[in-house]
């Protein structure tokens, strides 16, 4: 009999926990669900649940979250333990980039992954009858579909802030507005560049005069972006999961004297040019020579 008990008590573990990997692939875009097990009612514990989602090396996918209702931190520790959700992105060289570990009810911000393999894995450890789990849309576009970062223009009379190429446009130029004169104050303009999946990107810096002195960053800054992925990945640690090195260049070509200094090789198919300002060019500037910058693409 009590043998009986505990082999029924096994069975009975064996099976709350028991959630099969689940795989899902589209080579074309497409959008779905994937949900906690038991959603809308109160999932299991203990529970390790893998999503392996996938698609053609050309397309990325994205996450928005539509609820999400897991036990909130511990409060001792200050971390997910009793249940939690994890994003992990592949990218394009196979290496895994981890999120934090999601809990409980606020719902995060969604997830612009830029690539094409990811993992969403949910551990419960601890039981709970109250906390209904996570309902996720996950999002498979096209490379064309990706839109570079929000630009914002500061004095409308300028035009040109931002925008993206092709993924077929192998060379072209990008000019900062106002090009070769001035450049507008209190502007964020972001272009995104982008190739095929497997190509890389090599961009060249033809002329560059923003401020007097290197120092002045903070009146005007132009940013090599690599590995772009979308801005609004969840919080502050949105690092952890992406593969983003920047270049930053200020002041003028004057201080970027090397040829290598004024070139970049992008790792990925994609890169980010930014250019953020404060002020507009310094008094002595005007009338100088060419202000604002000049970037070139390809060959
Ligand atoms: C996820 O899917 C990819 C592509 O099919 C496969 O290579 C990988 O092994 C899967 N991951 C797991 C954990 O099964
Ligand atoms: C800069 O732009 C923001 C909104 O984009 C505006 O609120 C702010 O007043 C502007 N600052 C200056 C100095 O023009």
């Amino acid at each position: 009999m009590i043998l009986l008990i505990v082999i029924l008590h096994f069975i009975i573990i064996i099976e709350c926990s028991y959630c099969p990997i689940k795989h899902i692939h589209s080579s074309t875009p497409t959008t779905g669900f994937i949900e906690s097990p038991g959603h809308p009612s109160a999932y299991s514990a203990p529970l390790d649940c893998v999503f392996n989602i996938t698609t053609a090396a050309s397309n990325v996918i994205q996450l928005s979250f539509v609820t999400f209702d897991l036990a909130s931190k511990n409060q001792l520790s200050d971390q997910c333990l009793d249940s939690y959700l994890l994003v992990v992105v592949v990218d394009r060289h196979g290496r895994q980039h981890v999120g934090d570990r999601l809990c409980g009810n606020a719902v995060p911000s969604s997830i612009n992954t830029m690539q094409s393999w990811m993992q969403v894995q949910f551990v419960t450890t601890a039981a709970n009858n109250k906390h209904r789990g996570f309902r996720i849309q996950y999002r498979i576009l096209s490379e064309a579909a990706i839109q570079e970062p929000l630009s914002i223009l500061g004095e409308p009379m300028f035009s040109g802030c931002g925008g993206h190429s092709t993924p077929g446009q192998l060379s072209g130029e990008i000019l900062s507005p106002g090009y070769p004169s001035t450049y507008p104050k209190n502007s964020t303009c972001n272009w995104l560049i982008r190739v095929e999946a497997r190509q890389r990107i090599y961009i060249r810096i033809v002329h560059l005069h923003l401020a007097p002195t290197i120092a002045e960053c903070e009146r005007a800054s132009l940013t090599i972006i690599d590995g772009y992925k979308h801005e609004n990945f969840g919080n502050e640690r949105k690092e952890s999961t992406s593969e983003t090195s920047e270049a930053k260049f200020c002041g003028s070509q004057l201080y970027y004297s090397e040829e290598g200094m004024k070139s970049y090789l992008s790792s990925a198919n994609r890169i980010v040019v930014r250019l953020v300002t404060q002020e507009g060019p310094a008094s002595s500037m005007i009338g100088e020579e060419r202000i604002g910058f000049k970037v070139c693409r390809g060959v």
